[in-house]
């Protein structure tokens, strides 16, 4: 069943990644934006570019309030502020957190995150809501992503406590292009899961590429 899929900060390469790839899988996709011209103007751009009907785009909380699937892609630096601003509108959802806490300092560095992970400060942010709080996605490159005819070639790592909506995120993911989804466990070993991006975008700089990870040994 399709579902319709918000990109809170999605007019950023990692959520227009995302935002072309579950298009592609043929789902309702809305690119937000805290102006909500910007999102409309990035989601016109990106539905013309794939030449589909299924992308649009709004602000951060109309494009939330319309989705079941809420997928956040800020920076770091505005995690806390937009969860927070949003909370009405994710309330019961499945809200998929691909924030990585990271800065650049002389190479990408790691952020201290006092709940553990930016995926464990989403679930505490929006305790009491019934959102549903995973994280997934974090290590997949946006200049991949943005290249609809490459296949992506990784697993995408998927933590969380509610295993219904795990399974859907899983299988969100195995509908990109080259793309298996694995069940990472729960939300504390999110932080692991955020911290070897930073680890693949040094190896992307020393080696000119667009790493992604496997689990090998796994049988399906
Ligand atoms: N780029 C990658 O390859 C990649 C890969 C994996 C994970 N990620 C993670 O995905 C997230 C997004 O990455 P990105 O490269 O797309 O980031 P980005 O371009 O720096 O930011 C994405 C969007 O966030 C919004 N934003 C910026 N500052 C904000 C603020 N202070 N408050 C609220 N919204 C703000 C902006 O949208 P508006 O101005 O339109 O609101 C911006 O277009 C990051 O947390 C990153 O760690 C990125």
């Amino acid at each position: 069943m399709p579902h319709t899929i918000a990109l809170i900060g999605g007019t950023g390469p990692e959520g227009r990644g995302l935002a072309t790839r579950f298009a592609l899988a043929g789902h309702r996709v809305i690119i937000g934006s805290r102006d909500a011209e910007r999102g409309v103007a990035a989601g016109t751009e990106l539905a013309a570019a794939l030449g589909r009907d299924n992308v649009e785009g709004a602000g951060n909380d109309a494009a939330a309030a319309a989705a079941n699937i809420i997928v956040v892609v800020v920076p770091y630096s505005a995690h806390r502020a937009t969860l927070e601003g949003l909370r009405e509108h994710l309330a019961g959802k499945i809200v998929v957190d691909a924030v990585v806490p990271m800065v650049f300092d002389r190479g990408p560095r790691p952020v201290d995150v006092e709940a553990g992970s930016a995926t464990e400060e989403a679930a505490e942010i929006l305790k009491d809501t019934g959102a549903k709080v995973l994280g997934a996605f974090h290590n997949l490159s946006a200049e991949v992503l943005l290249e609809p005819e490459t296949p992506v070639n990784a697993d995408v790592l998927v933590t969380g406590a509610d295993a219904d909506a795990k399974q859907v995120i899983m299988d969100l993911a195995g509908e990109i292009a080259g793309v298996r989804g694995v069940d990472a466990g729960p939300l504390r070993f999110s932080h692991f899961i955020e911290g070897i991006t930073i680890l693949l975008v040094g190896i992307n700089g020393r080696y000119k590429a667009h790493a992604g990870v496997h689990i090998a040994g796994l049988d399906h």
